[in-house]
């Protein structure tokens, strides 16, 4: 029997390594909803879309289409908007800055949301995100709301984005986490918070070998169950 995984959490705690680590030795599909919300931020930049206006950004979500594609060389599955691939340039600080405002924006959320619904039909499912599961899947067999120790997610994200922009600060990289997390957690659009049978999932202290030995036993037992 094949389930729905969601995992929630503050920037940089790891979710899209362990997520990633699961669907493959469970042969699942992996959803990243973050990419999908950054590619959206992309978009708005690129077209100077201006957020604070409902109607721009209304006409902007009709000219969006979304898609995810598996790269064979790097076995993942890569953002595409509007046929083409984003997936390095969704990650850069000009879009991690902006994007908790954007992802604020109720009609951002509904487009986003409806997508990342359709994609859970088909069971089998790793999704990581911020409101996966609260809004996005409620009904998921397994949630886990993972947190670690902020100054050791701080340098985690700091060696991320260093090993591809050498210019990066790690004052910087310390801030933006903090302002996103913050946006996350105090939006009036479903908030970042921990599914009431969430299980938590402190990784500050474990090792990713720990991690995933420790979830994959959660995931045997929820399919059991
Ligand atoms: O997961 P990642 O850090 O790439 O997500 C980028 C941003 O997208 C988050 O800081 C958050 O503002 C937004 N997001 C969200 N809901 C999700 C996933 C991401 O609001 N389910």
């Amino acid at each position: 029997k094949k389930i729905i995984i969601t995992i929630d959490g503050y920037s940089s705690c790891g979710k899209s390594t362990l997520a990633r680590q699961l669907a493959e030795q469970l042969d699942y599909l992996y959803i990243d909803s973050g990419a999908m919300y950054r590619a959206i931020t992309l978009y708005f930049i690129q077209q100077r879309v201006d957020w604070a206006d409902h109607v721009q950004v209304k006409n902007a979500l009709e000219n969006i289409h979304l898609q995810f594609v598996y790269n064979q060389i790097s076995g993942r599955n890569e953002m595409y908007l509007n046929e083409e691939n984003v997936e390095q340039l969704i990650r850069e600080m000009l879009v991690a800055e902006k994007v908790s405002e954007v992802a604020a924006i109720r009609e951002v959320r509904e487009f986003a949301v409806a997508q990342q619904q359709k994609m859970g039909l088909q069971k089998g499912i790793v999704m990581d995100g911020r409101d996966i599961g609260t809004v996005v899947f409620p009904h998921a067999e397994l949630k886990i709301f993972m947190t670690a120790d902020p100054a050791v997610r701080v340098e985690r994200r700091f060696k991320e984005l260093y090993e591809k922009n050498k210019n990066i600060t790690l004052h910087e990289v310390k801030e933006n986490l903090e302002l996103r997390d913050y946006i996350d957690a105090n939006r009036e659009v479903s908030p970042l918070r921990k599914a009431d049978d969430a299980i938590i999932l402190d990784n500050s202290q474990l090792s990713i070998e720990e991690q995933l030995e420790l979830v994959k036993q959660w995931v045997e037992d929820a399919v059991l169950e």
